[in-house]
């Protein structure tokens, strides 16, 4: 079924329907199909994109210009080195004189605020390519990922193991009680969310058929998963917390022992990358044959190119 989202942004996923991602997910695959068959479009001629990038990247800004320049569109990109976001002149202002500009935003930063305050005054899409908070870009990848391996999302059980509070792990939260799967972190207390969106997450899983859980005991709650996720023990901007939280999480590197927890050699092993090998995952987990870190990078780029012609055409 066909969703109108033109003029949508994306900002942490919350405000996407189980079946608007569900017309995400299908226009990534068509577009990751024809992509390996060779057929070449030009859906953004004319069009332009801003890329504003507070925090380095590799993935997401490749993503964005690969999959938009491929289609005759014309990304640019802005470091906040270059450009007057929130210094010299306030966000709101950035917003309108970018969206006179540009047909559609793009921001990764520190402070969810700032995505949402682009999103509010730009009048073009905004999409959230990872704050502090919310990656959502990487979690359609990841849900794309997930059900290229097993044919479906709802009923599939995903364990996040590490930091169970940071963007990753909150937006995986929200992906999967869309979809109406199974999802539990296991992680330290110190770690775990805010009650108030233990809360939200459990009910939205509800409503979808899913369910959330979360566990502090080393490797508890894998048995039968699907997918093991886990990420960096400190994320960008928290450079200061590394010591910290190598002790903290030390018990919970995904290695082979946490990977037999789950009682299946199917299970897969996912990771949003970059990855620390040797601390949130051992070399052997994430090159051995269930790890599909791989996939998961290069969906980036069919689900933000899905992204783009959904809320752009
Ligand atoms: N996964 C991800 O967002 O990677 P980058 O930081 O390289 O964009
Ligand atoms: N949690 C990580 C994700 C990187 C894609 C970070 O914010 O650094």
């Amino acid at each position: 079924m066909a969703f109108n989202l033109k003029g949508r942004s994306l900002l942490t996923l919350k405000e996407y329907t189980p079946q608007e991602i569900r017309y995400l997910l299908d226009i990534a695959k068509q577009v990751k199909a024809e992509r390996k068959a060779g057929i070449v479009h030009q859906r953004f001629v004319g069009k332009t994109i801003a890329l504003i990038f507070e925090k380095r990247s590799t993935r997401t800004r490749c993503a964005f210009e690969t999959a938009f320049g491929e289609e005759g569109g014309h990304p640019v990109f802005l470091s906040t080195d270059d450009i007057q976001l929130g210094a010299k002149e306030s966000i709101e202002d950035t917003a309108r004189v970018l969206g006179r500009m540009f047909d559609a935003i793009e921001f990764r930063g520190f402070k969810q605020e700032t995505v949402e305050i682009l999103a509010k005054y730009a009048g073009v899409p905004v999409y959230n390519g990872l704050t502090d908070e919310y990656h959502p870009t990487q979690v359609l990848a990841d849900l794309m990922t997930i059900e290229e391996e097993f044919g479906s999302l709802k009923g599939r059980k995903l364990v996040f193991v590490g930091d169970g509070r940071n963007n990753m792990a909150n937006t995986l939260a929200i992906g999967c009680a869309k979809m109406g799967m199974h999802y539990v972190i296991n992680s330290p207390k110190e770690l775990w969310p805010s009650e108030s969106f233990i809360k939200e997450i459990k009910d939205m899983a509800a409503e979808n058929g899913g369910t959330f859980e979360l566990t502090s005991v080393p490797g508890e709650g894998l048995e039968g998963a699907d997918a093991i996720y886990t990420d960096v023990w400190a994320s960008m901007g928290e450079e200061a917390k590394a010591e910290e939280r190598e002790k903290l999480l030390r018990p919970y590197q995904v290695n082979e022992e946490m990977m037999k927890k789950t009682g299946r050699d199917d299970t897969i092993f996912l990771h949003c990358l970059p990855a620390v090998k040797g601390q949130e995952v051992t070399f052997e987990v994430i090159e051995g044959k269930q790890s599909r870190v791989w996939d998961q990078a290069e969906n980036r780029k069919h689900t933000i190119k899905a992204v783009l012609i959904a809320t752009l055409l």
